[in-house]
């Protein structure tokens, strides 16, 4: 078979017996840990340095409750407990933004899926556009560590769920409880890659960038 594969860094275009067949070639990542883990932080430098969109749910969310929408509301009350919103509500915001994100060298999800379920949503979404998740980095971070960075940022974040410790705590045991599972679920995949995230911002954006340059 002489199928001629050009990469475009856009999307793959095959030749195969002079048909031309054109599918995405972006590479998706899952940026993953527990609240305070770093995710925010690393997604906005990783997103710039690999040309990948960033899709955060959490600041999805945020922006709903900034413009005062229906949802923004109700989301609200759910997110200042820590506990999570509906597994529908945030499948609905990621599939919007999946179609109108071309021309990136693929996504990188931040905070997003939460669930076992919004993996599978979302191996759905992506696997109809000839997309996978292609890798998982799993940000690695103490109990103590993560209480000590929400609580400063409380100070400046004016993230209702920083501020009460308890709320923090209960992000912390949401996230064992609903979102770990999502370790054992990709692991089984062969995509599961632990980081160690602790240190310095940037000492812990090289040992992502390195996971990730093996890949893009
Ligand atoms: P979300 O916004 O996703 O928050 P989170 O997971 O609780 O995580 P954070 O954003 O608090 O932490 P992060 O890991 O991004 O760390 P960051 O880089 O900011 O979700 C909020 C809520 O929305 C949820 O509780 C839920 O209700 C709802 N929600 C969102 N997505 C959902 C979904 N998919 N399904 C259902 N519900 C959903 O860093 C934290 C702080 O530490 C910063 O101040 C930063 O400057 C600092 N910092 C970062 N790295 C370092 C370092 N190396 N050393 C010192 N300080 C550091
Ligand atoms: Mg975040």
């Amino acid at each position: 078979m002489n199928i001629k594969t050009k990469n475009t860094g856009k999307d793959n275009i095959i030749k195969h017996n002079k048909s031309i067949l054109i599918f995405y070639s972006m590479i998706n990542f899952l940026i993953f840990g527990p609240p305070g883990s770093g995710k925010g932080t690393q997604s906005v430098m990783l997103a710039e340095k690999f040309n990948l969109t960033h899709l955060s749910t959490g600041d999805m969310l945020r922006a709903e409750i900034a413009a005062g929408t229906e949802l923004g509301k109700k989301m609200s009350k759910i997110m200042a407990t820590g506990e999570l919103v509906p597994d529908e509500v945030v499948i609905e915001m990621i599939a919007k933004k999946i179609d109108n994100s071309k021309g990136s060298a693929g996504f990188l999800f931040d905070g997003f899926p939460r669930t076992v379920a919004q993996t599978i949503s979302l191996e759905k979404m992506l696997n109809e556009r000839g997309m996978k998740i292609d890798s998982m980095l799993v940000l690695e971070v103490n109990h103590v560590e993560l209480v000590k960075r929400l609580i400063a940022r409380a100070e400046l974040s004016g993230r209702p769920d920083d501020k009460d410790p308890a709320v923090i705590n209960n992000r912390i045991d949401v996230y064992k409880e609903k979102t770990e599972p999502i370790i054992d679920y990709c692991g089984k995949k062969g995509i599961y890659q632990p980081v160690n995230g602790m240190g310095t911002i940037d000492d812990i954006f090289k040992r992502l960038s390195d996971y990730m340059k093996k890949l893009v």
